[in-house]
């Protein structure tokens, strides 16, 4: 510490000066440190793939004999022509108003452009029976709505991941990238569709990475995955559930993976799990919101890709901001203001 108190003692002719010095010189760093962390995680996932195994030999049966439940509605045409990206939406029977809000903003965008993006929704069965018949009329409306044939429950979020998936690789073979996200979260597609339409290579993970979250044995605990699934103390990095693209190569490395159930709830940790022993490393995108909330403001829904507990109000006041007239110039430090404050304020 030597040296820096002799810099120290240069500026500080008297005391109080000093202390204004060192207050000064030491937001500074901070405000340095903070400004280039969100990169710095960037930087720090390049090296992942280092501790990672080269990536598994795809076997063409494998998809067909996971044993998942059998699709019980989907849009038959919704692929051709294929979107570069595939948004699935994990959503709750319930949450009408959450998908008719994400239909009338972001989730309107399709065209048949080499940006496009279309999104749909992956449910299961809802328990009554009137939710049942609301959700078939829903899905004849709109269009937009796989539903497979198991429970509809938080514990069951895992397998509407593996199907959302596998439906990708069977229906949608032609999009290059897929989303998986949940129906709070608001999605700034053309960003996002131009940011992908420059990632070239064939196998691709990312989103917010969540580094080091320790591994729970206990069942009552959200986060729990049991010893067979994974061993190791700590789960291996992994992008947050709020939204992660997966290619559409990748997506069928994992899908190898798979066991054949009972599955996790926790969706994100399993898929972190299937991507390391696919050989895939998570690369960590810092325009992901992951699953904090962002500063309710143009700059920030403009920069994110993601942005995190929205509710079917502030969607459409997102995407009113996202679509203003003039107003495109977005201060330096945008990224850090819009995820600090974001998760100080709201
Ligand atoms: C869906 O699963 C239930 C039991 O879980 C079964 O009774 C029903 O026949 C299945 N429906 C279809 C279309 O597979
Ligand atoms: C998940 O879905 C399966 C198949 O429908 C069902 O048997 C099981 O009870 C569900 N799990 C939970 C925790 O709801």
């Amino acid at each position: 510490m030597r040296p820096i108190g002799f810099c120290l003692r240069l500026f500080c002719i008297h005391r109080w000066r000093c202390s204004s010095m060192f207050l000064l010189i030491s937001s500074l760093l901070l405000l340095l440190f903070l400004s280039l962390s969100p990169y710095l995680e960037e930087c720090l996932s390049r090296a992942l793939p280092i501790f990672y195994p080269n990536p598994s030999q795809l076997s063409s049966s494998r998809l067909a004999s996971i044993p998942l439940p059998p699709f019980l509605l989907f849009p038959a045409n919704a692929c051709s022509p294929p979107p570069l990206l595939l948004v699935l939406v994990s959503s709750a029977p319930s949450h009408r108003d959450r998908r008719d809000a994400i239909r009338k903003t972001w989730g309107s965008l399709f065209s048949a452009t080499s940006s496009s993006s279309l999104t749909l929704f992956v449910l299961a069965v809802p328990d009554k029976a009137e939710e049942r018949s609301a959700l078939v009329h829903e899905a004849v409306a709109h269009g937009d709505i796989i539903q497979a044939n198991f429970t509809d429950s938080y514990r069951n979020l895992t397998l509407k991941t593996l199907t959302g998936m596998v439906w990708a690789l069977k229906k949608c073979q032609g999009a290059r990238f897929l989303l998986k996200t949940d129906d709070d979260v608001f999605i700034n597609t053309l960003a996002l569709s131009a940011f992908l339409k420059e990632k070239h290579q064939e196998l691709q993970y990312l989103g917010w990475i969540n580094w080091y979250v320790r591994a729970f044995w206990d069942p009552e605990k959200r986060h729990y995955v049991s010893h067979e699934l994974y061993a190791g103390d700590h789960y291996p990095p992994y992008c947050d559930g709020a939204g992660y693209i997966l290619s559409l190569g990748a997506a069928r490395h994992l899908l190898q993976e798979a066991g054949n159930g009972p599955w996790p709830a926790v969706e994100d940790v399993y898929t972190g799990i299937l991507a390391k022993a696919a050989g895939i490393a998570p690369r960590h995108v810092a325009k992901f919101s992951g699953a904090k909330s962002i500063l309710h403001n143009s700059c920030c829904y403009r920069t994110m890709f993601t942005s995190h507990q929205i509710t079917p109000r502030g969607m459409q006041e997102a995407w009113n901001m996202l679509n203003e007239e003039g107003g495109h110039w977005c201060p330096p430090l945008t990224l850090l203001f819009c995820k600090t404050f974001g998760s100080l304020w709201i």
